[in-house]
């Protein structure tokens, strides 16, 4: 709850200096939330890891499409996030979605159902035909429902039996600062159940990473003082513990990248010139120390042909 309301607070302070357009996350407040301001390195940090997980997408997405098919996203611990409406309002994307599924604990769901139904701007991209109860709500594309990760056995049939993900089309999982808060048995245990009940997977995680070191135990302890405990700290000892937790555990091909590199080569120069004139930046290490200890992982099982630009 807390980690879900803490990003998102982050995510709406960029939004509003203006750092990415999001006309969808304020909806998801009851009356107009109100925002603290964060520092710059902060914000610009949210920008990066939000346009670059886009770009990724939207190369999956061109792939899809450049193939004929169409595909599934998983949006794992979805928080609050906006994804699916950013990703149909644009609607040549959008026919290329087939299932797009939100997951996350009842407690976050049910939340996100009762923005999601009192908001007829939510509301009108889901279609006609919806159906919901407090916790869960199923929708010709978009499904939101509540899953323990966790728990495979009950993701499986949340997924196959109710969802009707197909097995056999290209399924993209993000996970975005979750699998932390699993422990390695559990994060190992779900990122192996999707490498073996899908034939065409592609991962995003995105998270922290040297943690060990002393920024990374600051961040940890942060978090411990307002008794958010990170389980799965071994994972994210450095860019090879986290490419290595998908290589054992069933993923042909794996690439890892820390944020200050992403930042510095996975974003037009245009787009960084325009966000860096918001707000001054007094200390420029300050926004490499911050960028260092978070990554983007991808990892892919079949989609041979698909390579990501980067
Ligand atoms: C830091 S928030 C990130 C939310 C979202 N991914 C984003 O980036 O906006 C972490 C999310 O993971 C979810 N989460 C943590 N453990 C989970 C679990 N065992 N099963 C499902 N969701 C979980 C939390 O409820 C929370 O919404």
């Amino acid at each position: 709850m807390i980690t879900n309301d803490d990003c998102t607070n982050c995510k709406r302070a960029a939004i509003r200096l203006g750092y990415w357009k999001d006309p969808y996350i304020d909806l998801f407040s009851k009356g107009k939330p109100t925002i603290e301001r964060k520092t710059p390195e902060i914000n610009r940090g949210y920008y990066a890891r939000v346009v670059s997980i886009k770009i990724i997408i939207g190369q999956f997405l061109d792939y899809v499409e450049s193939q004929g098919k169409q595909c599934q996203i998983v949006n794992l611990g979805c928080g609050f996030d906006t994804l699916f409406w950013r990703l149909t309002e644009n609607s040549k994307n959008a026919s290329t979605i087939k299932h797009f599924v939100d997951a996350d604990l009842h407690g976050i769901t049910s939340r996100k159902i009762y923005h999601i139904r009192h908001r007829p701007e939510l509301l009108s991209s889901l279609g006609e035909d919806i159906k919901f109860n407090p916790m869960e709500l199923q929708s010709n594309v978009y499904k939101l429902i509540p899953a323990d990760l966790r728990d495979t056995n009950n993701l499986s049939t949340k997924l196959f039996n109710e969802c009707l993900l197909d097995r056999d089309l290209p399924t993209l999982f993000l996970a975005e600062c979750v699998l932390i808060y699993m422990t390695v048995e559990n994060s190992n245990n779900l990122i192996s159940w999707i490498s073996s009940n899908f034939t065409n997977a592609f991962f995003i995680n995105y998270e922290q990473i040297n943690i060990f070191d002393r920024f990374g135990q600051i961040m940890v302890d942060n978090l411990r003082q307002r008794d958010v405990e990170l389980l799965d700290l071994d994972s994210c000892k450095d860019l090879d513990s986290q490419k290595s937790r998908f290589t054992n555990n069933g993923w042909d091909n794996v690439d890892a990248w820390d944020m200050y590199h992403v930042y510095r080569h996975g974003i037009p120069r245009e787009d960084l010139d325009r966000i860096e004139r918001i707000e001054f930046l007094d200390e420029a290490n300050l926004l490499e120390q911050l960028l260092t200890h978070y990554c983007l992982v991808i990892a892919k099982k079949g989609l041979a042909d698909f390579n990501i630009e980067f």
